[in-house]
């Protein structure tokens, strides 16, 4: 899951490449390098193990590095351990062909052996060595041009990737080929930028191509020709980003996870906002811009929604919310889970998928095989211009726009309503929603945000909290129903960046053995949001309390007894119980942060991860 960066045009590249991929260290940080040519001249290559400033200092800045044209690489390992020898670019022996590759060979050892054959000799344990060196050799076999040299390594390679290669043949160019992989491609005044997603490119251009899964790209000075598989060339529409660079900045904040903990109110609020409409002071949802009609939600049969991680964590969420409103049985499943294991689907069931960044490998392939076997598929995505988002039948887009922090806060928030946008337009077709409940619903959804606002106002009483247990080793969070979805998320969270074990449990679960763990002192977070609830999941707390357990509950406003039994309790504002989650959660993520500041931890770039996971 890498990151990528190319430029060419008539400014040095190195400083552009290293701008780039600060923007993109959320796709891997443990090893970076970029490959620059200067005129006719072989490329220079710099590689440094570890983060990007180590490069930085290398090349002073990219000063040190002169040329017009070049390409960069972050990397998240995955063949071979990070060190500079695995490090990318990757070129053949004599410089032919110098390349950068995000995503992975699945027949690498087969096409090395093949190489080898040939009298290819190997220095790294990457696969993306074997892809470079198989280019070189189709280009010197059949003496075809880069873009055919390309063409017939993708059709022999099986795997994902988005690829940048320069020929030595070839000064002034970048050849690019993607499948399964991003990539966008920008121009401005002359210049070619590209990456594997828009913010390390946003600075210089808004102008945005799209390469095709299966294509290729010649990039030269301010121009971007594209291909298909048969060498033809394709036209391309350039799209105008509306995001600002400023946007995908951190803008005051110590970091991107807090900034965008703080900016979901708005986004909250923009993803409702372009759902609903409002005529004649009554709210309706509005799906035109997804695609789906009344007509094919009143065919739904039910629903399974796929997803990953948090986007899984609110698909859970949502399950509860459109069982209850539309009377539509809804199953949940992991994707990974779910491309496997040969899922049973009804013609008429809708699958659902939800992911931030639309490249999610697991998530793509289970929209994938639900659409193999004939069903609709919707998704729920963020990223414009994704795979998801292009491969979707229907789009409900969030309106997050960029998000940085591999902990996600801002877009699960989106997929949260955008997943109560859907329950309620499926509740109104299917005839359990009149106008005037629909109306109700809506205008409560639309207090969300200034909710939300106001849960903000918790931080540093969360702060405090939080600094008070940087150094517990175990962590419980118990709720039921909705509020046990919110702990799984809760719970992700703490675990992600604080590196602190934790679970989630339904409330009622944990008597079946787990609360075996429960000692003096164990940090127990009990999220009771849901009024008919509200008693069992207090029995629950004070079960744990009992054996030792130190109680923090969050509750709604004027459930003030909580403080008879928690030791700390967190109020948020009342809503409809099926939109709490919005507001819940947002407690949950504040402590999370805390406990990793508190710790002195990466909150960004937890250790392990990466932002967008296009490998299985
Ligand atoms: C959550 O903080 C994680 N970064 C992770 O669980 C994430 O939600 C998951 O990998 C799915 O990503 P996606 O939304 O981009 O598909």
């Amino acid at each position: 899951m890498c990151g990528i960066v190319g430029f060419v045009g008539k400014k040095q590249a190195a400083p552009v490449l290293l701008d780039g991929l600060s923007k993109l260290e959320y796709r891997g940080y443990d090893s970076a390098g970029l490959a620059v040519r200067d005129g006719e001249k072989d490329p220079v290559i710099v590689k440094a193990k570890g983060r990007l400033k180590i490069l930085s200092e290398k090349t002073a800045d990219g000063d040190a590095v002169k040329g017009g044209c070049g390409i960069g690489h972050t990397r998240w390992a995955t063949h071979g351990e990070p060190s500079e020898n695995n490090a990318h670019p990757h070129c053949s022996d004599d410089m032919n062909v110098v390349g950068v590759h995000n995503g992975i060979i699945e027949n690498y050892v087969e096409l090395k052996e093949k190489l080898q054959r040939h009298d290819y000799k190997f220095y790294s344990e990457t696969d993306t060595e074997v892809a470079i060196k198989l280019i070189d050799y189709y280009y010197k076999k059949y003496q075809v041009g880069p873009i055919d040299a390309i063409a017939k390594t993708m059709v022999r390679v099986r795997g994902s990737y988005a690829i940048a290669v320069m020929f030595k043949d070839y000064p002034g160019e970048i050849y690019v080929a993607r499948k399964d992989s991003p990539m966008v491609i920008g121009i401005k005044d002359g210049q070619t930028y590209m990456a594997s997603d828009v913010p390390a490119i946003l600075k210089y251009t808004n102008q945005i191509y799209y390469i095709g899964n299966m294509e290729m790209a010649r990039l030269d000075e301010g121009k971007a020709t594209f291909f298909n598989l048969d060498g033809d060339e394709v036209e391309k529409e350039l799209h105008t980003i509306e995001w600002d660079a400023e946007a995908a900045e951190k803008g005051g904040f110590e970091h991107f996870m807090m900034k965008e903990i703080y900016e979901q109110p708005k986004v909250v609020e923009d993803t409702i906002n372009s759902a609903i409409k409002e005529e004649k002071n009554q709210l309706s949802v509005d799906l035109s811009a997804v695609g789906i009609t009344e007509e094919d939600l009143k065919n739904v049969s039910d629903i399974v929604i796929a997803a990953c991680g948090s986007a899984w964590h609110t698909g859970m969420v949502n399950q509860y919310v459109i069982e209850d409103l539309a009377k539509v049985p809804v199953r949940v499943e992991l994707a990974s889970e779910f491309r496997y294991r040969n899922p049973l689907l009804n013609p008429n069931t809708l699958v659902i998928v939800v992911s931030q960044s639309g490249e999610t490998a697991d998530t793509l392939a289970a929209l994938r095989e639900a659409k193999s076997r004939g069903n609709k598929t919707l998704g729920i995505v963020n990223v414009v211009g994704s795979s998801i988002a292009r491969e979707a039948d229907y789009v409900l887009q969030t309106l997050a726009g960029p998000e940085i922090s591999v902990a996600t806060t801002k877009a699960y928030s989106c997929q949260l309503v955008a997943g109560y946008v859907l329950a309620i337009a499926l509740g109104k077709a299917k005839g359990h929603i009149d106008a005037k409940k629909e109306n109700e619903l809506l205008t409560e959804m639309k207090t969300l945000p200034a909710k939300i606002e106001k849960v903000l106002e918790e931080k540093e009483r969360l702060q405090w909290f939080a600094s008070k247990f940087a150094n517990v080793h175990d962590v419980f969070y118990i709720g039921r129903g909705i509020d046990y979805a919110v702990c799984l998320e809760g719970s992700l969270k703490l675990k992600e960046i604080s590196y602190i074990h934790s679970e989630a449990y339904a409330a009622g679960e944990l008597k079946h053995g787990t609360i075996s763990l429960i000692e003096d002192g164990t940090l127990v977070i009990g999220c009771i949001t849901q009024n008919d609830l509200y008693e069992k999941t207090i029995s629950n707390m004070v079960e744990v309390k009992s054996r030792g357990a130190y109680l923090c509950g969050v509750t709604s406003y004027g459930h003030y007894n909580l403080e008879d039994t928690a030791d700390f309790s967190i109020f948020v504002p009342k809503t409809d119980e099926h939109f709490a989650a919005s507001l819940a959660v947002i407690p949950l993520q504040i402590i999370g942060y805390f406990i990793s500041v508190a710790k002195g931890l990466d909150v960004d770039k937890p250790r392990n991860l990466a932002k967008s996971v296009t490998v299985e």
